[in-house]
């Protein structure tokens, strides 16, 4: 048993995984960290994560299955999604995150064919052997619902780091909802916020070599006395 993570450690450990080992994670362990999930707080504890665990042959399926709808240009997301929303500081953080990604993976700006096959690792799950895949309901204008959804995921996020496991979260992913509720028998009443795709990182990976730099607290954090 190796020694248990400071919280701290934890917080910095954890990264967006976007290489994993094949190695499935026990089915213990993922009930544990998926347990450590649910603890999330939610508005009016409403709860309101719906979870798809997808592994094995439908984890292959699922993944055939949007690289496809992908070549067909079926997109149908539940949520708008356009970087061009992002503004000022928004946007050149954005970039950044783009540019540091593809430095990392040796892949050049000018090189789209290259930039196209890394984008869609995707929807392979980044060779990931499982995906959880983030079902809401609709309430109002469902900000309140993401938001709790954001709770969840940012505990399963750290919960992974410290059980030495990785994951990343996917907006991409919801850009296929039609596609996944099908295959997966799932209500059109839930709507697919992203997915987070998890495992063992694969830690020799250059795309898990590097670190993203966040903002000092001073861009962020206004203290009032
Ligand atoms: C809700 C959400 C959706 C995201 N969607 C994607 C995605 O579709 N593809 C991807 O490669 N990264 C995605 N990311 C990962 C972000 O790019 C990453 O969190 C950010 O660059 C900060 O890096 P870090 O997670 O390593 O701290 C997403 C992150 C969040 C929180």
């Amino acid at each position: 048993m190796s020694e248990p993570m400071l919280f701290r450690d934890v917080v910095r450990e954890r990264h967006s995984v976007r290489s994993f080992l094949p190695q499935p994670v026990p089915e213990a362990l993922l009930r544990s960290v998926l347990e450590d999930a649910q603890r999330s707080p939610s508005n009016c504890n409403t709860q309101p994560w719906q979870t798809h665990i997808v592994s094995g042959a439908t984890r292959d399926a699922l993944s055939k299955a949007i690289l496809a709808a992908d070549d067909a240009g079926q997109l149908t997301p539940d949520f708008s999604f356009d970087t061009h929303d992002f503004q000022g500081i928004y946007h050149d953080r954005a970039k950044a995150q783009g540019a540091a990604y593809y430095q990392a993976i040796g892949v050049k700006r000018e090189a789209y064919e290259q930039r196209r096959d890394a984008s869609r690792r995707n929807l392979e799950f980044f060779g990931a052997p499982h995906v959880a895949l983030l079902f809401m309901p609709e309430a109002g204008d469902n900000v309140r619902v993401a938001g709790d959804i954001g709770m969840y995921a940012q505990t399963l996020l750290l919960s992974l780091t410290a059980h030495g496991l990785g994951g990343i979260p996917q907006t991409m992913l919801g850009f296929y909802a039609d596609t996944i509720r099908e295959m997966l028998g799932i209500s059109p009443a839930m709507k697919l916020l992203f997915g987070i795709s998890l495992g063992y990182p694969d830690r020799e990976h250059p795309a898990n070599q590097y670190r993203i730099e966040k903002a000092p607290l001073e861009e962020s954090v206004i203290f009032h006395q």
